[in-house]
């Protein structure tokens, strides 16, 4: 049967046996096949590859995002503090190896030094915008290597930027509005009162509105947490109307009744990092950590990093259809690009060409009126 149909047209070749459009037929099971361990494979092999999860703290000298940092992960990271003389704004990334259970994870801490510390601070977000660019480019060369090996490839892309806003509980400041505006179209932007038992509960209600309503009118996306997974929708969705998140760092534990918990003592009383009724820090933690990890990470992949790659390869001058619309192959543009260069090639060889012709000329001609005079003279 099929050597007749491989006679016919095209159409007719058994590779075209299940004809376009048929569409597929639900047969059903007469016993048990296995497939259905796929989502266990699927776990295992993820839990045994570990995970990776790289964040970008941003914001001014001494806004706490160390302390914050150390809190999230209930752990002492290494890291002095910076000081305030910083020529200009530098990047500095630490690599971890955490474990809970038996999940590895692959933690990039990456902060800012210096940010805010300068007199000119218009190109404060330049040195951040690069990062994130460059570990956007290190994953294209992977990716466009003919041996490729992004399994065992340390990610660095960054898969959320955690923004750290002083606790004015005045508006935002011009620095924050700029920089926010040249992340969000890179990275997954995350705001974040900092240091927010520095104002008071009314202020910070207030604070929260205003920043929200300026981030909107000057067209800032922030990170939405998604609500189209039934699963997470509801929380998300209610997490959404608290953002910015207001929180407050502390790794010293203090007694209160018969437990230990993360605090800041002040002379007038005490404030507990995680009491939600002192702090939204309990909340990021969740949306960031427990309920949100892998929406950060595929909005990266997604989303930001798409547009870096398609981006960069149009510039190059790879593109998918030609002007007519016509799907472009790789091929078919290296070919273009190959014609394109050899055409410029002969184009130089022939002007150079011409060029070598023009002096030989002239220099003849001198020859000749030199030989001239030589004869006159004699
Ligand atoms: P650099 O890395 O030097 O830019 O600073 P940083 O942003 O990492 O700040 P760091 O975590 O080093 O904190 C600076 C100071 O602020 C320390 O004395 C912290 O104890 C304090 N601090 C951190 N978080 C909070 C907070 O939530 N509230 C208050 N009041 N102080 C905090
Ligand atoms: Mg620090």
């Amino acid at each position: 049967m099929e050597a007749e149909a491989n006679s016919g047209s095209p159409e007719d070749s058994w590779a075209f046996i299940q004809r376009p459009g048929e569409g597929c037929r639900t047969v059903p099971l007469a016993g048990h096949v296995g497939f259905d361990s796929l989502p266990d494979q699927l776990v295992n092999q993820s839990v045994s590859q570990g995970f990776c999860f790289n964040i970008l703290c941003v914001g001014e000298t001494g806004l706490g995002k160390s302390t914050l940092m150390d809190t999230l992960f209930n752990t002492k990271f290494e890291g002095e503090p910076a000081t305030h003389t910083q020529p200009g704004v530098q990047l500095q990334s630490n690599t971890y190896d955490l474990q809970e259970s038996n999940v590895g994870l692959k933690l990039t801490i990456v902060s800012t030094v210096g940010f805010g510390d300068q007199i000119n601070k218009e190109d404060s977000y330049r040195p951040i915008v690069e990062f994130i660019d460059a570990q956007f480019e290190a994953y294209l060369q992977e990716e466009l290597k003919i041996r490729r090996l992004l399994h065992n490839y340390h990610d660095s892309r960054i898969h959320a930027c955690l923004y750290f806003i002083a606790p004015t509980g005045h508006s935002l400041k011009s620095l924050d509005l700029v920089t926010m505006k040249k992340l969000d179209s890179k990275v997954n932007v995350i705001p974040i009162i900092a240091k927010s038992d520095a104002i008071s509960k009314s202020e910070l209600t207030k604070f929260k509105i205003k920043i929200t309503s300026e981030l909107v009118s000057n067209g800032v996306q922030i990170y939405q947490f998604p609500t189209d997974d039934e699963a997470v929708a509801e929380i998300n969705g209610t997490m959404n109307a608290h953002l910015p998140f207001a929180v407050i760092g502390s790794t010293e534990e203090l007694k209160i009744g018969n437990k230990m918990v993360k605090a800041r003592q002040y002379p007038w009383g005490t404030v507990q990092v995680e009491n939600e009724a002192h702090c939204d820090f309990v909340k990021l933690r969740e949306m960031l950590i427990r309920v949100n990890m892998e929406d950060l990470r595929e909005q990266t992949h997604s989303r930001h990093y798409e547009l870096y790659r398609r981006c960069k390869l149009e510039e190059m001058g790879f593109k998918d259809t030609d002007p007519d619309s016509k799907p472009f192959s790789l091929q078919e543009t290296y070919e273009a690009k190959r014609n394109e260069f050899l055409g410029e090639l002969q184009k130089k060889e022939e002007e150079m060409r011409q060029m070598f012709v023009q002096r030989v000329k002239e220099k003849e001609a001198e020859l000749k009126e030199a030989e001239k005079e030589n004869k006159s003279c004699l």
